[in-house]
């Protein structure tokens, strides 16, 4: 995960809770048409006389129209040319399938800153990757890191060049013809069943274990809404920060002029970071509240690092939401075009986080006025409830990081003493641990990699979704099928033994190659690894986009801490959103708020378990032209990779 380690529903309500999705959340969202789209309906245009084919909607249109009676899309002037080389020998073209295609197939059923420990602070910079959301439409833009696959350190463009997308593409076309036999490949294929898992006695925690258990707290929210400063704020008086690093930070953004943001420069370490004074990747801390050992995830709040923010909110189990009191730039976190107080709380929601704790932050800036905080409330409760979070999940707090209002104690402005309610930190308290999947196979996905050549030694960060693991234990890594040895663990920079489903934890390997070892990658129990697929079918919620999805749109998918690039192969069909039946076979297309399954197939296999299997690895999102277009769960593994 692009994360920087300062060692220093349920989903159960089912996918359908977003079926009430806000309707002012209506915005641009244009990903292009991709020419590849243009290249197939030339060559259907050719085949079919009289009608030419939208490439948008793939309605077919009468002749003599010049835009699409569906859409209104314009039709393509060059249609007939491209038609010609297509003919000719272009090197692509996609294969829609015909209805009777889909039919035959069946359509299946939908199934520190442990600042913790400021003396032995490791830091780890992860590579940013920005880019991947600011150059626009996936088809020409999308970067995929290749050490994923091959160990070469470097970005590419997923389809930039005429190579690459041939590439691609040509294996697109090959996953679609043959889809249907590895289905029907895959019902005989045998993993090792997971009800056949025993865990051993370490495995499951026992009652009279000492000390907290750890609590993967997630804070969200707008950009510049003081996530940083909160957090930083936190640790100083939380006694994670010293006084003596905090003159520093004081001083050093003093010089820099920047004398507002001495808390958040406790997390922004970066040199971007601090000239830009924004948050760029996900800074990781840790502190100790009574009742949780807190994993605090702070994550970037601009637009343009949401990639890197799914990526680290994916561990949550619950979130804190940031919002900016102030007058305008509460209304900005919330608006329609470019708010992510919004985008932040449908994703975060998509987790499965269910409890989130809302800090209206800057109180100081509207003189603590409760009339203020009751408008926010009002404003953002009404969309939560539509992302799905019940009222009784959600608290309340205002607050100031900066003046230290309502943090770990009440607030001492009097201004502030109408609110009844909990400080921050008895907010903090009061959540409840999540279920944890002790008695399953150990999966914890790869967020970050640090490797020490000079020791031999690779390091593995992240949450263990479930399962156990302790020093000694043999593991696999996928997707590369290692088995290491794990030489020893470190929870919140400190030595442990044993590390448990929700812990969030280091894992030093041995025995491994460096570069057999990547973010986005899992470590396995050997016995029960993870499934590797590049073709998937899923059930999504699309959100409010301008331009349709299609067979053959592109989009970056994003699943736990990978991200691949990926194209729409077909849509099986659309959903009644109230009750989840298969509403329309085959549509065209699909727009805003529709609820559709799909068949995806990715540049780049991935580690995935179907979501009734393992609810953290088959959680999706996709995500196109900077935004996330929709959110899914995957309904089944059509393709498993051996
Ligand atoms: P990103 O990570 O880039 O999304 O920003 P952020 O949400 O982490 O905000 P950050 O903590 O960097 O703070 C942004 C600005 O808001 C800084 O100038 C802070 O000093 C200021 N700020 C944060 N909290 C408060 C507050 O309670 N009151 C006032 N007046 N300013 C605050
Ligand atoms: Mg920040």
């Amino acid at each position: 995960m692009p994360r920087k380690v300062h060692y220093g529903v349920d989903y159960d309500d089912s996918y359908d809770v977003y079926e009430d999705y806000d309707d002012d959340y209506a915005d641009n969202y244009d990903y292009e048409v991709e020419q590849n789209a243009s290249e197939t309906m030339a060559k259907l245009e050719a085949d079919k006389s009289g009608v030419w084919r939208c490439p948008i909607c793939t309605y077919d249109n009468e002749d003599s129209m010049s835009a699409c009676d569906i859409c209104g899309v314009l039709r393509n002037p060059l249609v007939k040319a491209i038609a010609k080389m297509d003919i000719d020998g272009a090197p692509f073209k996609f294969d829609a399938p015909s209805p009777d295609d889909l039919v035959s197939n069946g359509l299946r059923s939908v199934k520190s800153k442990s600042k913790g420990n400021i003396l032995s602070k490791k830091e780890t910079k992860i590579q940013v990757e920005s880019e991947l959301v600011a150059k626009g439409p996936v088809s020409s833009s999308v970067p995929v890191t290749r050490e994923r696959r091959n160990g070469v350190s470097e970005n590419d463009s997923a389809s930039g060049s005429g190579n690459k997308s041939e590439v691609f593409d040509t294996r697109m076309k090959a996953e679609t013809s043959s889809s249907k036999t590895r289905k029907e490949e895959i019902i005989d294929e045998g993993k090792t069943s997971t009800s056949q898992y025993n865990p051993e006695k370490w495995m499951i925690p026992d009652k009279l274990d000492a000390g907290l258990s750890q609590l993967n707290l997630a804070i969200v929210g707008h950009v510049d809404s003081g996530k940083s400063t909160l957090s930083g704020r936190l640790l100083h008086l939380l006694g994670r920060i010293s006084q003596k690093e905090m003159h520093k930070y004081e001083k050093e953004a003093k010089q820099q002029g920047k004398g507002s943001f001495a808390f958040a420069w406790a997390m922004d370490e970066s040199v971007e970071e601090r000239e830009r004074g924004i948050t760029m990747t996900v800074g990781v801390a840790f502190f100790t509240s009574r009742k949780y050992q807190i994993v605090l995830l702070d994550s970037p709040g601009h637009r343009d690092f949401v990639p890197n923010m799914i990526s680290g909110a994916t561990q949550a189990d619950a979130a804190i939401i940031v919002v900016d009191a102030s007058l305008g730039s509460f209304e900005a976190g919330i608006d329609a075009t470019g708010g992510q107080t919004k985008e932040h709380a449908q994703l975060v929601r998509s987790f499965g986080v269910e409890q989130v704790i809302v800090v209206v932050n800057k109180m100081d800036v509207v003189e603590y006025s409760k009339e203020r905080f009751d408008t926010v409330k009002e404003k953002l409760r009404t969309f939560l409830r539509s992302c799905g979070f019940k009222d009784s999940s959600i608290l309340w707090v205002p607050a100031s990081a900066m003046e230290n209002q309502n943090l770990v104690a009440n607030a001492s402005d009097v201004r502030l003493s109408w609110f009844k309610g909990p400080c921050l930190l008895d907010a903090i308290d009061s959540l409840q641990l999540p279920t944890r999947d002790y008695s399953k196979p150990l999966l914890m996905p790869i967020c970050d990699v640090v490797k020490l050549p000079s020791q031999g030694q690779v390091s593995a960060c992240g949450k263990l979704e479930s399962g156990a693991i302790r020093t000694g234990f043999k593991v696999m890594v996928m997707p590369s099928r290692e088995i290491a040895t794990v030489r020893s663990l470190e929870k919140d920079s400190q030595v442990c033994n044993i590390a448990r489903a929700g812990d969030n934890v280091t894992v030093n390997l041995q025995g491994i190659e460096g570069n057999r070892v990547t973010a986005g990658g899992m470590i396995c129990h050997p016995d029960y690894p993870v499934q590797i697929s590049n073709y998937l079918e899923l059930k999504i919620l699309v959100l409010d986009i301008s331009t349709p999805i299609v067979i053959g749109s592109q989009f970056e998918f994003h699943i736990h801490h990978a991200k691949e690039a990926a194209r729409v192969v077909r849509i099986l069909s659309l959903l009644d959103p109230k009750t989840g039946k298969t509403a329309k076979k085959s549509p065209r297309c699909l727009l805003a708020k529709q609820n559709a399954i799909v068949e995806v197939a990715l540049q780049t296999p991935v580690c995935v378990e179907e979501y009734n299997n393992c609810r953290a690895l088959g959680r999706v999102f996709l995500r196109a032209s900077g935004r996330t277009i929709a959110l899914g769960i995957v309904t089944q593994i059509i393709k498993r990779e051996e």
